[in-house]
């Protein structure tokens, strides 16, 4: 392959391009570098570096626990396993929001050495100055709200925002504040379907939904879930795509048994060498018989 089919590093430009062919975008959370490989070969145009890491991959119990160290750790692994994708490196909790100068000097972390090409933050209104900060330092920013995870020790539990006359002006509130910061797309997660569509129908930028409906501009899952993969609790607006689970349980098993019963490795598996050569090593030639004291301790055959 040449340098010129290599396949090019999608921008948000391009995402803002599908968006207005009227494609559906889809995004799927990647924290590896296998992963980030196989969802890059298969087209997938945008990885997220989720801080669903947390409890998906490190088994924290939220999101809130995770570190910008662990995040930073898991962005640069998609990032060297994806090519084209736009790698979107999620902002952990307190790694923004705390100060402007904090917020973009954590961001450009993620962008300068995990070599993730955006950041995503959530909040709607409250981050909005924040996301202007970022957008404005170059830094292209996607937007997160309705169920933001990060707020879940005020929120209390896991629930679908936006179900009242209130609520749902809150939402569309936020979802402008997000573009007119700046930012380049935003997730709605746990929105009610009609809300949702609402809200892509007032925006320019693209709205990326889980458990949103089909009324988004894109759809955003969480890898593990499409795989069946997931060891603890599977959302309700997750589909299964795959087994994973079963498919590497029976896998490891027969993998064990085969262990015991001693038939791996096989002759496919095991390296050869020179029976003369070990021969000569082993001390077994004629010349090694009559000589000197054991090889650095270890006794040759000619010593036993
Ligand atoms: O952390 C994550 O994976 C996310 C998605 C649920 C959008 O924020």
């Amino acid at each position: 392959m040449s340098a010129t089919d290599a396949p090019r590093r999608l921008t948000v430009s391009d995402i803002a391009r599908l968006h207005a062919d009227g494609q559906r975008i889809p995004m799927l959370t990647a924290y590896d570098y296998p992963t980030a490989r196989i969802l890059d070969e298969a087209g997938i145009p945008m990885l997220l570096v989720g801080d669903s890491l947390a409890q998906v991959m490190l088994g924290y119990e939220t999101t809130v626990r995770v570190s910008m160290a662990e995040m930073l750790h898991h962005v640069k692994a998609v990032a060297r396993g994806s090519r084209h994708a736009l790698v979107i490196a999620d902002m952990p909790f307190l790694s923004y929001g705390v100060s402007i100068e904090e917020s973009i000097a954590n961001a450009g972390v993620f962008l300068r050495e995990g070599g993730a090409q955006a950041v995503k933050i959530e909040g709607g209104v409250r981050s909005a100055r924040t996301i202007e900060a970022m957008t404005k330092t170059g830094i292209p920013v996607m937007g997160h709200i309705g169920l933001t995870p990060q707020a879940i020790h005020q929120i209390g539990k896991v629930r679908v925002q936006g179900k009242t006359r209130d609520t749902a002006r809150a939402l569309l509130a936020d979802a402008l504040a997000v573009q007119e910061a700046g930012a380049f797309s935003v997730v709605l997660e746990l929105v009610p379907e009609q809300l949702a569509a609402a809200i892509t129908e007032r925006l320019r930028i693209p709205t990326i939904g889980i458990g949103a409906g089909a009324g988004c501009s894109g759809q955003v899952q969480i890898i593990t879930d499409v795989l069946g993969l997931s060891v603890d609790h599977i959302p309700r607006h997750a589909r299964l795509y795959a087994h994973l689970r079963e498919t590497i349980d029976a896998a490891v098993r027969a993998w064990a048994a085969d262990v015991a019963a001693g038939t791996f490795p096989g002759e496919a598996e095991t390296v050869r060498m020179d029976d003369a050569v070990l021969a000569e090593a082993l001390g077994r030639g004629e010349q090694d018989r009559t000589a000197g004291a054991p090889l650095g301790g270890i006794p040759l055959d000619r010593d036993l």
